[in-house]
């Protein structure tokens, strides 16, 4: 049902981890089945993604589609970044099981959140980039008041 690639990141993700005051950071819930996605991006002063984590409380798929999607990212610029969407992501993998595409969905929102961040907190311009839909963070800062 799964293809070696998305076994691979499955078994083995890469960049699973948080980053110490990143330069964006998003968080975005899936609405379908719920579950959560994080990416913390490190962008340096030429616009290019230096470091990338990830953490999620998503199913395999989602661990798999992040894992690789973290890696697309890593050492692009935050334009480049933008080419990271889901569709390129299940290629990169060599394909999902249909049922299993909405979970892909979450690591490219979420990586547009964070970059949403940054450009938020730097004033930098991203084509194309849209304010993300299922953005939770927000929410979340309010919870902890
Ligand atoms: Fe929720 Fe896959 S079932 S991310």
């Amino acid at each position: 049902m799964y293809t070696e690639k998305v076994m691979d990141h499955f078994e083995h993700p890469r960049n699973v981890g948080e980053l110490e005051n990143p330069s964006g950071m998003g968080t975005v819930g899936n609405a379908k089945c719920g579950d959560i996605m994080r990416i913390y991006l490190d962008i340096d002063d030429n616009q290019i993604i230096r470091d990338v984590k990830f953490k999620t409380f998503g199913c395999g798929a989602a661990v798999a589609t992040s894992s690789m999607a973290t890696e697309l990212v890593k050492g692009k610029s935050v334009q480049e970044a933008m080419e990271v969407t889901n569709k390129a992501v299940c290629e990169a993998l060599d394909g999902l099981p249909p049922v299993k595409v909405h979970c892909s969905l979450l690591a490219e929102e979420a990586i547009r959140a964070a970059l949403w961040d940054y450009a938020e907190k730097t004033g930098a311009v991203i084509q194309g980039l849209k304010r993300p839909k299922n953005d939770i963070s927000e929410h979340e800062e309010e919870e902890e008041y």
